[in-house]
């Protein structure tokens, strides 16, 4: 571990000591570019973890890692099971649902085509049905929509399609990857109201990576902050949002 997560604090593990997703010395690039150097945090069972970061940090490749859809070298374990070196589908099968970056809808597929097909790993098929009227009840507006191309929806309709979607698969951890991305505030404000009220109704683990520290902040338990591939802080929220060096960098004041 770095320097300065040994200054500012490493971490100190989820309240009650239950970590669901557990990430120990996690190593991941692309080719010869190494993007993360031994990522180490914990995600406590029900938490909303919200990751923040400068740009290229890792963020984004650090849910690839989670997801298996990059190499890795380290571990990744889910409520004790080893998803190290997993294929995303096997990944996907243990209950990690990943909303990439850019949201990854088909966009000449209807909205009712996308949401189907977040359930292809689930087994039984007449539940199918009830996670369609389940999810309309959390995004009304996708039921209104289901027979148009994804690619006519407003940005906020295909965040909360790519959403929907990865709900399909009953995830027990949600990732997700700047859901505000394009969107106005107070479609994002919505967005993190909805995934808050998943969080609680299904006790659905999230893990978010967010541009918007404020929001993220707000709706999260717990934050790590990951700067050149390494967590530098780890804590509470109040606690990164009373970090000198947080609010400098993401959060726009000084403390
Ligand atoms: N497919 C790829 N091939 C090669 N290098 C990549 C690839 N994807 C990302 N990188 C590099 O990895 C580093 C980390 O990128 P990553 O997308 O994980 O950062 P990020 O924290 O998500 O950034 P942002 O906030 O801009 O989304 C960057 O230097 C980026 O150029
Ligand atoms: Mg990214």
């Amino acid at each position: 571990m770095n320097e300065r997560a040994g200054e500012r604090g490493a971490d100190p593990g989820p309240p009650g000591g239950d970590a669901f997703l557990t990430v120990t010395d996690l190593h991941a690039g692309y080719g010869e570019a190494r993007v993360l150097h031994g990522v180490n945090l914990t995600v406590g069972r029900g938490e909303i973890c919200a990751i923040l970061g400068p740009n290229g940090a890792g963020k984004t490749t650090l849910l690839r890692a989670l997801s298996g859809m990059v190499r890795v070298r380290g571990a990744v374990r889910l409520d004790g099971a080893d998803l190290t070196r997993r294929p995303p589908d096997a990944v996907a099968r243990r209950g990690v649902a990943h909303v990439p970056e850019g949201r990854g809808t088909f966009m000449p597929l209807t909205v009712e085509e996308n949401l189907r097909l977040g359930a292809f790993v689930r087994r039984g098929r007449g539940e199918v049905e009830a996670d369609l009227e389940r999810i309309h009840g959390y995004f009304p507006v996708l039921r209104e929509r289901l027979r148009q191309p994804a690619g006519s929806l407003s940005g906020g309709e295909q965040q909360m399609l790519a959403i929907g979607r990865a709900l399909m698969l009953r995830p027990r951890l949600l990732l997700l990857d700047e859901p505000s991305l394009g969107l106005a505030p107070i479609v994002t404000r919505e967005l993190f109201r909805i995934v808050q009220t998943i969080n609680e109704q299904e006790r659905t683990t999230v893990v978010v990576v967010e541009q918007n520290a404020h929001l993220a902040l707000d709706v999260a338990g717990r934050a790590h902050v990951l700067e050149t591939g390494r967590i530098v802080l780890s804590g509470s929220a109040e606690r990164i949002r009373a970090d000198e060096q947080v609010a400098q960098s993401y959060l726009g004041y000084r403390v």
